[in-house]
């Protein structure tokens, strides 16, 4: 009879990439509240005719069969959507994904990646996870691009990956079109711009693609597009470029209940421009009463959130989960000591989050007549 080798537990994890195992995981306590102003969604969830008509789709499609190869229909129709051609644009599972296929396609020869902190916290994830060089750049103490110090970081490292986040999340920052021009005038490696939120503001960097071939612009409908749990990114660049990158990418990464929910929300895009002017009209609303109480800063934003920093955050944080508001604690990362984002919700969500910030410095603002 054969005799059974097991191979125990710590012997296994050891198999594991180093790089993998010293990670610190990438993880959101699962916090229930009535308001949800943590995650960046917009607030506006598409009408229920819309999703019936997906829904009627789903019925008649036979799942027992592969969605198509290539969505491209659905490329196409994005495509169209934003004004590129369909050979610029590949689509995933999310932008996120779509940065694991970047990491894949450049990760061997550009062995460091350029990261501006504080940053949407998956890209030092996977540059940390693939083992890549970390090259971190600072934004400034007033949470803006240092953009000397970014073309410093470039120009000593050639041929890195650098990741910009325009607007920049959790800050709301932003890159200007002469910044970016300036970046990519000394930078030789690829430059990934996320404009995740770009619907919202800042500057849309498309029209850079034809000029700067080793530019990668991502892009999402979890955000203005209102679409978070349908699970569609994409990212936009030279056609030559794309096709390559392509290769890398998993066959039917795109579902169909994905493809075509989405194309669906392209049919009825009208939608969500009515929810992103809604959106920007309430965060400045937000932001100049946020501004007048008494926050040690309130940071402008271009996103569909607003930072701020107070010394009593861990106070104002449970006292706003008291009062049903989940808002997001970002005071771990770099530079934003005593932060929290509040993301903007509906008129009626964001006036409940207002009269609860009132109610919450009151008694302050009495001590202090
Ligand atoms: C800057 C940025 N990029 C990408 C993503 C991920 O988007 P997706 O839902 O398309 O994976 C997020 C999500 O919060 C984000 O803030």
């Amino acid at each position: 009879m054969a005799t059974t080798v097991k191979t125990p537990v710590d012997e296994a994890l050891a198999l594991i990439n180093e790089s993998v195992r010293t990670l610190k995981a990438y993880h959101l306590t699962p916090e229930i509240c009535g308001v949800k102003l943590n995650q960046n969604e917009n607030p506006c969830d598409w009408d229920k005719g819309v999703k019936e008509r997906a829904a009627a789709f789903f019925v008649e499609r036979p799942w027992n069969r592969y969605p198509d190869f290539v969505p491209d229909a659905l490329k196409s129709r994005l495509a169209a959507h934003i004004g590129v051609t369909p050979e610029s644009v590949i689509v995933g599972n999310g932008s996120n994904e779509m940065l694991l296929v970047l990491m894949l396609s450049f990760a061997a020869k550009a062995k460091s990646v350029i990261i501006c902190s504080p940053t949407f916290s998956v890209y030092r994830l996977l540059r940390d996870g693939m083992g890549m060089r970390p090259v971190d750049v600072s934004l400034t103490n007033d949470l803006r691009y240092d953009i000397p110090a970014v073309k410093k970081a470039a120009a000593d490292n050639p041929g890195a990956m650098l990741i910009i986040c325009s607007p920049n999340n959790p800050v709301g920052n932003t890159v200007d079109e002469s910044g970016l021009r300036d970046i990519l005038s000394v930078h030789t490696g690829v430059c990934v711009l996320d404009q995740a939120y770009v619907e919202f503001g800042g500057f849309n960097a498309l029209g850079l693609i034809n000029e700067h071939k080793n530019l990668i612009i991502a892009r999402t409908f979890s955000k203005a597009m209102a679409a978070a749990g349908i699970r569609l990114g994409y990212m936009v660049g030279a056609p030559d470029v794309i096709a390559e990158i392509n290769k890398i990418k998993l066959p039917y990464n795109i579902n169909f209940f994905t493809e075509h929910a989405a194309s669906t929300i392209l049919d009825n895009v009208s939608m969500t421009q009515k929810s992103i002017e809604m959106i920007i009209g309430e965060r400045e609303r937000l932001y100049d009463y946020l501004k007048a109480l008494p926050f040690d800063n309130v940071y402008p934003s271009a996103a569909n959130f607003v930072l701020i920093r107070t010394k009593d955050k861990q106070k104002l944080f449970d006292h706003l989960k008291k009062c049903d508001i989940l808002v997001r604690d970002v005071s771990s990362y770099r530079l934003l000591e005593n932060c929290l984002r509040f993301s903007i919700g509906t008129p009626e969500e964001n006036t409940l989050l207002l009269e609860s910030l009132k109610s919450f410095f009151e008694p302050g603002l009495r001590r202090q007549k």
